[in-house]
């Protein structure tokens, strides 16, 4: 058998193959950040294609860190009610899914939040949203850290089989933990550990109120690419070896999207037009100069995070690791479990195309995904369409 196919404990869970979906933004919830119909039929397809673990898009812990329009939010317990049924829904097609938690920290806008976002530091404008972020309080930070507790509670009582941390792509918790984001000199920053407070605060609270069986995950940058040193892969490695010793249950490392660097998360074609289309009017001359130099720049690496995670993996022990990022073809990802370099494949791009890919694997209808990586479903963010396969291109089975 195809080592993509031997059962895998996450915690107490137990993952049937080694496929998960990467947590990808659907933009398909209600604007007030309930679920939709739309949201729970693509998890339900995504769980009766076989998927082991369906991570969601990022949802919202607090109304500060809301980033975008159509996310789902875990904020209140209203929430509850269409969480449990989406949960329901996967669970009855035959899944597990987890939900990604996360604070959008400074990459937002006054007019999605309310308020000026929230940063461990004012450094600098954001280069997309142009805002200047608001430094945060001792109590708007231990706000957050409650906040992401709260959810988590939400999570196991909507019957999650278990939540991850968006640590990664230049969202608050990233932030804390880049030294190019937070420049703070109090306990909150000046060194590595104080960068990592906020992330080990948050967990401890969260296995404060979760039963204890309960799996947290975490997603982490181990390159931020921004313009100073932010995250590095060594830097990372000392991250996911703290994370193992706290006891966290899966780790799963990718790369960049923070607002200076969206691209290298997703490699492949820069899809300008598109990404443009969703600026306002005033941004898109400037849009169209900008985003047009990045094309042909990052073009697909099979499996670009695959050299970090060879840092990474000897660091944290029995902590199950997932790979994300250009995954692409059967033979590969068993040339990276096969030499215990990850344990999990973990991808986004080709389940929105094909949501139904871990079968046909199963069945050796294929040894290539049909993703091209042409980035037209993450062009959807920005411009607030649900999130779908917009090459038109036929399938190849
Ligand atoms: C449309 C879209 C939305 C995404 N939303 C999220 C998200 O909510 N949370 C997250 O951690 N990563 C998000 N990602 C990144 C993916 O999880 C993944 O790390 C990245 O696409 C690289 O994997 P791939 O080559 O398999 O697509 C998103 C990617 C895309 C294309």
């Amino acid at each position: 058998m195809s080592a993509l196919f031997y059962p895998m404990k996450i915690g107490n869970v137990e993952i049937p193959n080694r496929f998960v979906n990467s947590a990808t933004h659907e933009c398909m919830a209600k604007e007030t950040g309930e679920i939709s119909d739309d949201l729970i039929k693509r998890y339900e397809r995504l769980a009766r294609g076989g998927v082991g673990l369906i991570i969601t898009g990022l949802m919202s812990v607090h109304p500060s860190g809301r980033a975008y329009k159509y996310q789902t939010a875990i904020h209140h317990d209203r929430m509850i009610p269409g969480l449990k049924r989406l949960v329901d829904a996967v669970h009855q097609a035959g899944g597990r899914i987890a939900f990604q938690l996360a604070h959008g920290g400074r990459q937002t806008t006054k007019a999605m939040i309310g308020q000026t976002p929230l940063a461990p530091s004012s450094r600098g404008r954001d280069p997309i949203n142009f805002v200047k972020p608001k430094e945060m309080t001792q109590a708007d930070i231990m706000e957050v850290v409650k906040a992401f507790g709260t959810a988590s509670k939400r999570a196991v009582e909507a019957g999650a089989d278990a939540i991850q941390l968006h640590g990664a792509h230049g969202y608050l918790i990233s932030e804390f933990l880049s030294p190019f984001f937070n420049i703070r000199k109090d306990s909150w920053g000046g060194s590595d550990e104080n960068r990592f407070r906020f992330l080990k605060e948050i967990y401890q609270e969260i296995k404060k109120v979760v039963p204890a069986s309960f799996p947290v995950l975490i997603k982490l940058n181990t390159n931020d690419y921004t313009p100073k040193e932010g995250i590095t892969p060594p830097l990372a490695a000392a991250y996911s070896g703290w994370m193992a010793e706290l006891g966290i249950n899966a780790l799963e490392v990718s790369c960049g999207a923070t607002n200076y660097s969206y691209m290298n998360m997703c490699r492949g074609d820069v899809p300008t037009a598109e990404l443009v289309k969703g600026l306002s009017w005033w941004k898109k001359p400037i849009g169209h100069l900008m985003i047009g130099k990045l094309e042909g720049k990052y073009d697909l690496a099979e499996g670009y995070n695959l050299e970090a995670a060879k840092l990474i993996k000897p660091v944290i022990g029995d902590t199950p690791l997932m790979l994300v990022g250009g995954l692409r073809t059967v033979s590969h990802m068993e040339y990276v479990l096969e030499n215990n370099y990850a344990d999990f494949i973990s991808m986004s791009r080709p389940f929105i195309r094909e949501p139904f890919l871990v079968n046909k694997i199963k069945e050796g209808k294929l040894d290539k995904v049909s993703c091209v990586s042409c980035n037209r479903c993450l062009a959807a963010v920005p411009n607030e369409i649900p999130v779908y396969c917009y090459n038109k291109s036929q399938i190849l089975r």
